[in-house]
């Protein structure tokens, strides 16, 4: 990282975010440590920080070409992505066609019941109240959004579910479930931010069903960065691979 850059703008629980030369970009640095269980586990895992910055700069990449809006300019290292600045929305957009993971500890859904259409819910980014579970009314009261910018949120988020679920069902997994989060750039237009990753999607294997994602951190079981590896293997093309020396890493 050059000089310029090595300002600290803000620090999250796996990611950094560093100014940059230019007022209107920022560089996100993907740290290799992991949490779950609401910070009640943690770690830290060799490489995986760059596993995730390849996997989301790709995703990105996929979706731009879909016609939805990223902050994503481009990787500067494996691990470092230079974005566009956004106002972040203290959101988490969760999306899932598979019902699985906290559905089925709060709700009676039979365990990998197929959600068709998808099931949309809005998280509160917040740890003093330990995101909770948001509808449209406490969203437009709390002005975390208009009803407007929430409506085009659940449509953005309905459009990246459809490309990125054909793009990784083409790979041999099944986007089980995701969070994302969005921001304003600063003509006040709705960008989608942060990462796409093993670490905030749940990915299984088409035949097997296994996890390609933290769900195996969450289990306390072993081989998290080899599963994270492999999904970088099955998203990148063999010239990205081979561009970022993923092997070599
Ligand atoms: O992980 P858990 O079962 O507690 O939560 P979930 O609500 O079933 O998670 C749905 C999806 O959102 C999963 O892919 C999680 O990885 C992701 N998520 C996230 O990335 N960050 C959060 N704070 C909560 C969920």
């Amino acid at each position: 990282m050059s000089e310029v850059k090595k300002e600290l703008l803000y620090t999250g629980k796996a990611k950094d975010v560093y100014k940059t030369d230019k007022d209107d970009e920022v560089i996100i640095k993907f740290r290799d440590d992991i949490t779950a269980l609401d910070g009640g586990r943690r770690d830290t895992l060799s490489k995986k920080g760059a596993y995730n910055a390849l996997i989301s700069a790709k995703l990105f990449e996929v979706l731009e070409e879909h016609g939805i809006s990223t902050q994503y300019i481009k990787l500067e290292e494996p691990d470092e992505m230079r974005t566009q600045a956004l106002e972040m929305i203290p959101l988490e957009v969760i999306c899932r066609n598979i019902a699985t993971g906290s559905l089925l500890r709060k709700y009676p859904f039979h365990k990998n019941q197929e959600l068709n259409p998808p099931i949309i819910q809005f998280d509160y980014k917040n740890d003093v109240y330990h995101d909770p579970m948001l509808n449209d009314d406490i969203i437009t009261a709390l002005e975390i959004t208009t009803q407007k910018q929430l409506d085009q949120i659940r449509e953005i988020t309905y459009v990246i579910n459809k490309v990125l679920s054909r793009y990784l069902k083409e790979r041999n997994l099944i986007l089980v479930d995701f969070k994302i989060e969005f921001g304003l750039d600063k003509d006040g237009n709705i960008v989608l931010g942060d990462e796409i990753s093993p670490d905030t999607t749940r990915l299984w294997d088409s035949k097997t069903l296994d996890n390609f994602d933290k769900d195996i951190f969450r289990k306390g079981e072993e081989g998290v960065v080899e599963a994270y590896k492999k999904v970088v293997e099955l998203v990148l093309t063999d010239e990205e691979i081979e561009k970022w020396n993923v092997d070599k890493l």
